[in-house]
């Protein structure tokens, strides 16, 4: 796949893509999202892809953010159609994709750049990395889903302190938030990353697609519980789940097959 903006290969299952405007800190500028929601699209729709890792060019940012210089005359009309259609083909595409997609951080990630590493499953940082909502810096507030899933994963309190301060906090401040998995150099940033999709992989994707719908659902709906037992439900008519209890019981390594 050829991008302007972005640079994706698949790896032994494993799609890597890495948003390549390394000039203007890889910021979110329209062309990048549509790219964007079009790699994930494919990541979504082809099988041989068990899992994504994102990440910036460089070493000084992962996403500095939207792109400030595209926006700076838009209207609410505008503003309103940038977020929602942001949000729509990229932010909850990652989040609602039956693969997992981790966010390695290796720099600045803030505004839209958070909220991207925050749409993703699971977040791994290098260590001199600094992360934050900045827009109210800018008279704005996040609009790609950051108030909502920051919240989600550090609590209100601390939600609303860093949003509204426009806070930077360093790799290790956010480990202990629980705003990202892991803390590592940036030389084992990827290696990391690739271990923990190379477990999954092992697993059985439906089941495993199953459990990130049924995660989301604790925090998107009402109804989590429900949603949970349904797909724990849908879990006992596939052929991995009679593979799986048939290898644990026959003491022998699970074959799956994605069925
Ligand atoms: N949009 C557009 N360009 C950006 C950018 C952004 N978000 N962030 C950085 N750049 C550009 C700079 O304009 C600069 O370009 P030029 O060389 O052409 O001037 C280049 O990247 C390098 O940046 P700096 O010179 O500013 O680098 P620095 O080391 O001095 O500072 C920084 C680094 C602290 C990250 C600083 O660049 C910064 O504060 N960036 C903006 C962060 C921000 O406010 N993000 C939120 C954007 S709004 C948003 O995301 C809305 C939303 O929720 C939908």
């Amino acid at each position: 796949m050829a991008y302007q903006n972005l640079i994706s290969e698949i790896k032994e299952n494993i799609l890597y893509i890495t948003i390549n405007r390394e000039k203007a800190l890889n910021a979110l500028n329209r062309d990048t999202l549509t790219e964007l929601a079009d790699v994930i699209a494919f990541a979504n729709e082809n099988a041989d892809v068990r899992g994504v890792i994102l990440t910036g060019a460089g070493e000084k940012a992962f996403v500095a953010g939207a792109d400030i210089k595209e926006f700076s005359d838009y209207n609410a009309e505008q503003g309103e159609e940038l977020a929602r259609n942001g949000q729509h083909h990229v932010f909850n595409a990652i989040e609602r994709s039956s693969k997992p997609f981790i966010a390695a951080i290796n720099g600045f990630a803030l505004g839209g750049g958070l909220e991207l590493a925050m749409a993703c499953h699971m977040r791994i940082a290098a260590s001199h990395a600094k992360l934050g909502l900045p827009e109210v810096t800018l008279g704005l507030i996040p609009g790609y889903g950051g108030t909502q899933r920051l919240t989600q994963l550090v609590g209100k309190g601390k939600a609303i302190e860093l949003i509204t301060t426009a806070g930077m906090i360093s790799a290790e401040e956010a480990l202990k938030i629980g705003l990202v998995n892991h803390t590592v150099s940036q030389e084992d940033l990827i290696i990391k990353a690739t271990e923990i999709l190379n477990l999954v992989k092992q697993r059985a994707p439906l089941a495993v697609s199953a459990a990130i719908k049924s995660v989301n659902a604790a925090v998107n709906e009402v109804n989590g519980y429900d949603v949970e037992i349904s797909e724990f439900g849908k879990c006992f008519e596939t052929e991995d789940f009679k593979e799986g209890v048939s290898a644990f019981i026959n003491k022998r390594k699970s074959l799956f097959k994605g069925r």
